[in-house]
C-alpha cells in the first residue's frame, strides 16, 4: 500500500467505495475515508486515550488510520503517543509547511496530523486557500481508511464545528452521573439542530460490564425517548490503572500492555466500528464536503 507521504494528486471524481466498513468494495471506483468525531460533554473521560488506542487497533487490523488533533492549543495525542511533531495544520495554512510535513508517522502505523491552531485560522481563508487546503487534504481521500478526530470536551462552537461536519461521531461517556449529564447536553444540540440521527457511544472507566450495562441503559433511553436520537453502543472500557501507567510512560496502551483488561476490550470497539453499517456513509463524500461544511462553521 503506497504511504501518505508519496502519495501525489487527487481524484474526487467517480463512485465511491467506503472504506473500512462492510461496504461492498467490489465496485469500482475512488476510496473514501469514515471521518469520525470523538467527544464527550465532561472533560477527561477517555477521548484522547481512546482515539489513540482505537486507531493503532483499527491499524492493526489492515486499515490505514490518521488521527487529527482537534483539541486547539492542546498537543495531547501527540503526547500519549510519545511523538513530538515540529509542524502543524498552523504551519500548513501559513505556507511554511507543506500537507504532506504535517503527517507524522506514529505507532503501529497510524499518522498523526497536529491541529495546531489551524482549524480556527479557516474562519480567516480565502476561498482558494481553502481550495487549496481541501485539495491537499484531498490526499487522506486516496489513502486513510478512518480519519480519526480527537476533539476538546464541551459544546463549545470549535467542538460543534467538528461534531456537525463528519457522518460519524463517538460519544465518550463515564458512569459518573456528571459525565452521563454532560453527554446528554451535547446530545441535546445534536438533537435541536438535527446534526446527526444517531449517535456510537463508548463506556469508559466502567466497574465492568454491568456497570456499563447500565450507564448505556440511563443515557439510550433519555436520547431516545426525549430526543428521538438512536444510540449505537459500540462497548466498554473498564477503570484500569494500567491506562494511568501507558499515558505516564507516554506509550499508548495497546502498545504498553495489549493484555490489560482496558485494552483487550479496545480491539473489540474496533471490529464493531468496522462492521458497522450506517446507510448515511453510502453518500460518504470525504474530506471535501469535510472540509467545506467545517469552514463554513468556522466562519459563522
Ligand atoms: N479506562 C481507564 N481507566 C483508568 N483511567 C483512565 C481510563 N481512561 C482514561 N483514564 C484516565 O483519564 C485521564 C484522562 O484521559 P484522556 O486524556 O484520554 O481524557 P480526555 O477525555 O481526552 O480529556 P480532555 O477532555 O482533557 O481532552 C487519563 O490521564 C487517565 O489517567
Ligand atoms: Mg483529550
Amino acid at each position: 500500500m503506497k504511504g501518505l507521504i508519496d502519495m501525489k494528486g487527487v481524484n474526487f471524481s467517480g463512485p465511491r467505495v467506503i472504506k473500512g466498513s462492510n461496504y461492498d468494495s467490489s465496485q469500482p471506483g475512488t476510496t473514501t475515508p469514515r471521518i469520525i468525531t470523538v467527544t464527550s460533554g465532561k472533560g477527561g473521560v477517555g477521548k484522547t486515550s481512546l482515539s489513540v488506542n482505537l486507531g493503532i487497533s483499527l491499524a492493526k487490523a489492515g486499515n490505514e488510520v490518521v488521527i487529527f488533533d482537534a483539541d486547539l492549543g492542546l498537543a495531547n495525542v501527540e503526547v500519549i503517543s510519545g511523538l513530538a511533531p515540529p509542524l502543524n495544520l498552523y504551519d500548513c495554512l501559513q505556507g511554511r509547511a507543506d500537507i504532506k510535513d504535517i503527517i507524522t508517522p506514529g505507532p503501529a502505523g497510524v499518522k498523526i496530523i497536529s491541529g495546531g491552531s489551524g482549524f480556527s485560522e479557516l474562519a480567516n481563508l480565502s476561498s482558494s486557500s481553502l481550495q487549496n487546503l481541501t485539495d491537499s487534504l484531498g490526499i487522506l481521500d486516496d489513502e486513510a481508511d478512518f480519519i480519526i478526530i480527537d476533539t476538546a470536551a464541551g459544546i463549545s462552537k470549535n467542538v460543534l464545528a467538528f461534531v456537525a461536519s463528519v457522518k460519524e461521531l463517538i460519544l465518550v461517556l463515564t458512569p459518573e452521573p456528571t459525565s452521563i449529564t454532560d453527554a446528554y447536553s451535547i446530545a441535546k444540540v445534536i438533537s435541536k439542530y438535527s446534526l446527526h440521527s444517531e449517535i456510537n457511544v463508548i463506556i469508559n472507566r466502567a466497574a465492568g460490564q454491568k456497570d456499563a450495562g447500565q450507564t448505556l441503559m440511563k443515557f439510550e433511553r433519555a436520547c431516545l425517548n426525549f430526543l428521538g436520537l438512536s444510540v449505537n453502543y459500540l462497548g466498554y472500557v473498564p477503570e484500569d490503572k494500567t491506562v494511568f501507567e501507558a499515558i505516564k510512560a507516554q506509550v499508548p496502551l495497546l502498545i504498553y500492555k495489549a493484555n490489560s483488561p482496558a485494552a483487550k476490550c479496545i480491539p473489540k470497539i474496533g471490529d464493531n466500528l468496522s462492521n458497522k453499517c450506517n446507510e448515511d456513509l453510502s453518500v460518504n463524500t470525504g474530506i471535501r464536503e469535510f472540509t467545506g461544511k467545517l469552514a463554513r462553521l468556522f466562519r459563522r
